[in-house]
Order: structure tokens, then sequence, then C-alpha cells
């Protein structure tokens, strides 16, 4: 902008300085301004390989460039509200160190095609930390797995005790879901690595720009084929943010596990210190704050994703201010995913302990091994749907007798059926059921040792 404030000679007068703050976005789009400089650098190299600019402009223009990343970087460089939003103040500070020439930065280009530059430029390198930091997460579940092979833990539907299984088989399941999260981002960057720099405010340019050298030089994959698509295309984001969002749901339901299996009720884990907090009254509490803020953290990525959905669906093409709503959100989703990530590595890798002997005694203390019976029947003749019911009434006696079905005696077994053998207590022992169900995917302990090797193979694709 001019001295005066005004944006050209078209404009009398400046900006009402209330609605200069609300127009401007300077305060969060400084996010940008190592991407800004970045894109501005390969914007000036095309224009000078083109031949729009000289060499030797193309060169200041650089070096300048430079030069304000590095003023940045030392805290030299502050820009205010009075620079409206990240590109102007780069190229205000830019045109002072360089004079005139820095005037020619923005030949062939608009801050509708540079900050969609900008945008993605942030989102690839923040997917790919991302990604790192699921890697770490996926490593710690591994780890813990593998020492837990052979350690037993309820294992529930409806939250009801279903059946018992391999603790490594509970964590590895997590592993999946970042597996997924993990790859679902790489496709994402594929979308994301795209450039609409040279799609101009939104017809391309007169001038003969070569689109695909500066997106070389910036190391995208493609450019956009339609102006008009390239300016106001916020796809990449709404699907990074749902990428996000699906993150969100895996760590706020291992969150959720956590939080039950450190509660009285459980007993399952013990916080330790450094992952928990006491109460300013209740000299005798623990509390899970870590788990509960990734849950409680969950809804405000929810609420980026919703609003981008909503921002984006009445925008007729093609920029439009609505757009420039897009950053906060992205910023914000972006440093929570990362935050929640960090937190529950370290809380999975020093901040819990799995409670072994209450584990060994919870998988005692209930009838999670009926099917078992019911299996151990259909497997001697009798159809299942008729072992599930004489089992039904097993427990039902069991239950009235105040007994576990590992306290009936063998006349009472065969009372029930002439099938029982000496063998059913072995059948029904907690471990011999979880070693049983050796099912490709199920909780067997040879499945188990398998999906660690196979998990292990995939930590190492990166
Ligand atoms: N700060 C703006 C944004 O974030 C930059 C683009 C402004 N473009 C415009 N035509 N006013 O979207």
């Amino acid at each position: 902008m001019t001295e005066k404030q005004t944006w050209s000679q078209r404009f009398e007068s400046a900006l009402h300085p209330a609605i200069a703050r609300f127009n401007a976005s300077i305060s969060f789009d400084i996010e940008l301004i190592e991407y800004d400089i970045t894109g501005s650098q390969a914007h000036a190299k095309m224009l000078a390989h083109t031949g729009i600019i000289s060499h030797a402009e193309g060169e200041a223009l650089s070096t300048g460039l430079e030069q304000v990343r590095q003023e940045y970087r030392q805290g030299q460089f502050q820009p205010g509200i009075d620079a409206e939003d990240v590109h102007f103040a780069v190229e205000k500070r830019l045109t002072e160190i360089v004079g005139d020439v820095g005037k020619k930065l923005h030949t062939a280009r608009s801050r509708n095609d540079q900050v969609g530059t900008d945008t993605r430029l942030y989102l690839r390198d923040q997917i790919q930390q991302i990604r790192q930091l699921l890697r770490g997460f996926q490593t710690v579940l591994v780890d813990i797995a593998e020492k837990n092979v052979e350690t037993l833990i309820p294992g529930y539907t409806h939250l009801q005790r279903a059946q018992p299984v391999s603790l490594a088989h509970h964590l590895l399941a997590y592993f999946q879901m970042a597996q997924r999260d993990w790859e679902r981002l790489e496709d994402v960057y594929s979308r994301v690595n795209i450039s609409p720099l040279g799609c101009g405010a939104l017809a391309g340019t007169t001038f003969p720009i070569d689109r695909h050298y500066a997106a070389n030089l910036l190391h995208f994959d493609n450019v956009y084929d339609n102006s008009l698509d390239g300016v106001s295309d916020r796809d990449f984001a709404i699907e990074f943010l749902c990428a996000a969002s699906i993150i969100m749901v895996h760590l706020s339901r291992l969150s959720e596990e956590v939080i039950l299996w450190a509660s009285e009720e459980f007993r399952f884990i013990t916080l330790k210190d450094s992952c928990a907090t006491g109460s300013s009254i209740m000299p005798q509490k623990k509390n899970p704050d870590v788990p509960e803020l990734v849950r409680g953290k969950t809804g405000r990525v929810f609420g980026h994703l919703q609003a981008m959905l909503v921002i984006m669906k009445g925008l007729p093409l093609a920029y439009n201010k609505d757009l420039q709503e897009d950053k906060e959100g992205i910023f914000d989703s972006v440093n929570t995913v990362k935050g929640c990530l960090e937190a529950m590595t370290i809380l999975l890798q020093e901040g819990l302990e799995f409670r072994h002997q209450r584990l060994a005694t919870a998988v005692t203390e209930d009838f999670a091994n009926a099917t078992d019976v019911a299996d151990y029947l259909a497997a001697r003749g009798v159809p299942f749907r008729e072992a599930y019911n004489i089992v039904g009434k097993v427990v039902k006696t069991s239950i009235a007798a105040g007994k576990l079905l590992k306290d009936l005696q063998i006349e009472e077994w065969q009372e029930i059926h002439p099938a029982f053998a000496a063998d059913i207590y072995e059948a029904i022992s907690p471990r011999q059921v979880v070693a049983a169900r050796n099912s490709y995917g199920g909780t067997g302990f040879v499945q188990v040792r398998q999906a660690i090797v196979n998990a292990r193979t995939r930590l190492n694709v990166n």
C-alpha cells in the first residue's frame, strides 16, 4: 500500500481504522511469512527466467527477500497492523531494502494465487511433521505391545465384559488407526501439493510466465489446470481438516479408555506423577488431565472442519474475502493435532503403568469365557445355537449359586451335558481363551506376534 494507506489513485481516503483492523489478517497470517518469502523467491526467479524482468532484478529480489527472512528470524522485522497482511508486509519491507525494483515483484501475480501458494507450502510441511509424530506414537504402541503379548485384559462390547484379549492386541488396534491416519495424510498431501501460482487474480495473466518452472522450484507435483479453480479451491484444506479430525477421533477414543482405566472402578493402570495432576482441594486425587485435554481439544478440530465446509458452500467463483477465514482454523488444527500427538506419545511412553496383578485378576472374575464353553460343545458336535442355550442356563445357575464357571465340579458339568470332560477347565482358562482365538486378525498369541512383526515392517516405510 502507499504511504497514505489508500489502495490506488482510485481511492480518495484511507480505511476507517476499525475497518482496517477488521480487514487485517497480519495477526495470524504472519505464520505464513517464511512460505511467503520462499514463494516470492520462486516467482522472482521465474520472472527473470522468462525475461519479464532482468536477471539482475531477479537476483536483487531474491537476495532482498532473504534479508527479510533473516530480519524476521532475528526479531528485527515485526510487521504491525498497518501492513494488513503478510503479503503486503513482506513486499513493503523488501522495497525498503532493495528500492524501486521491489515494486516489480508483484508483476504477473495476485495475492489470490500468492496466498493459495503460501497455504499449500505451509500445509505440506505440517503434514510431514504430523506424519512423523504419528510414527512416534505408533512406535510407542508397538513397544508396549511387544512387552504385553501375554498380558490379558478384559475385552468389552457395550462396555460390558465380553471376552478377554491380549493387551498387545488392544494397543495394536490403535496402531492400525494411526496407520490409516498416516496413509490418509499422504493422500491428502498429493492434492495439497499442486501449485496455484500464476493463476493471477482469477483469469491468468497477460505476461509470458512459466508456471511449471516456478512450481518445480517449489517442488510442487503439478499446477492447477484452471485459474478460477486454482485461486478459489480449498478442497485441500477441507481434506486436511477431515484427516486431522479423524486423528483426533482416534486420540480421543484412546483418551477415554485411559481415563476409564485409571479410575477406581477399573484400576487397570496407574498414572505416573509426570503426567498427572492433583486437585487443589482433594488431596487424595490424581487426575488424568492429559487424556481429558486431548478428548476436549477434539471438539475444536471438528469445529474447524465444519467452519471450513460452511465457508465454502456458498462461494461463487473465484476468490472471495471469506477465504481469509481459512487460516486460523488450519493453524489451530495443526497445532492442536501436533500437541495432542506429542502428549499422548509421552503419556504412553512414561506416564502410565499397567497394573499386571489387577489385570490378571480382572480376567478371572467374570463369565467372559462363556463363549468358549459353547465353542467347546460345538466342537464336539453340538449345534452352536443349542450349545449357546445350554451355556446360558449354566451361567444362570452359576450366578444363582454365586460361582464362576471355573468353580463348577466335573460332575456338575457332566450333568449339564455328557460331552464335557476334564479338559473343560483348561479350555476356559483366560490364557487358553485368548490363545485359542487364532483366526487371522484375532487376539490369539500367534496372531498378535505376527501382527507385531507386520507393524514393525510398516514402521520402516517412511
Ligand atoms: N489476506 C488475504 C487472504 O488471506 C490475502 C488475499 C487477499 N486478496 C484479495 N483479493 N483481497 O485471503
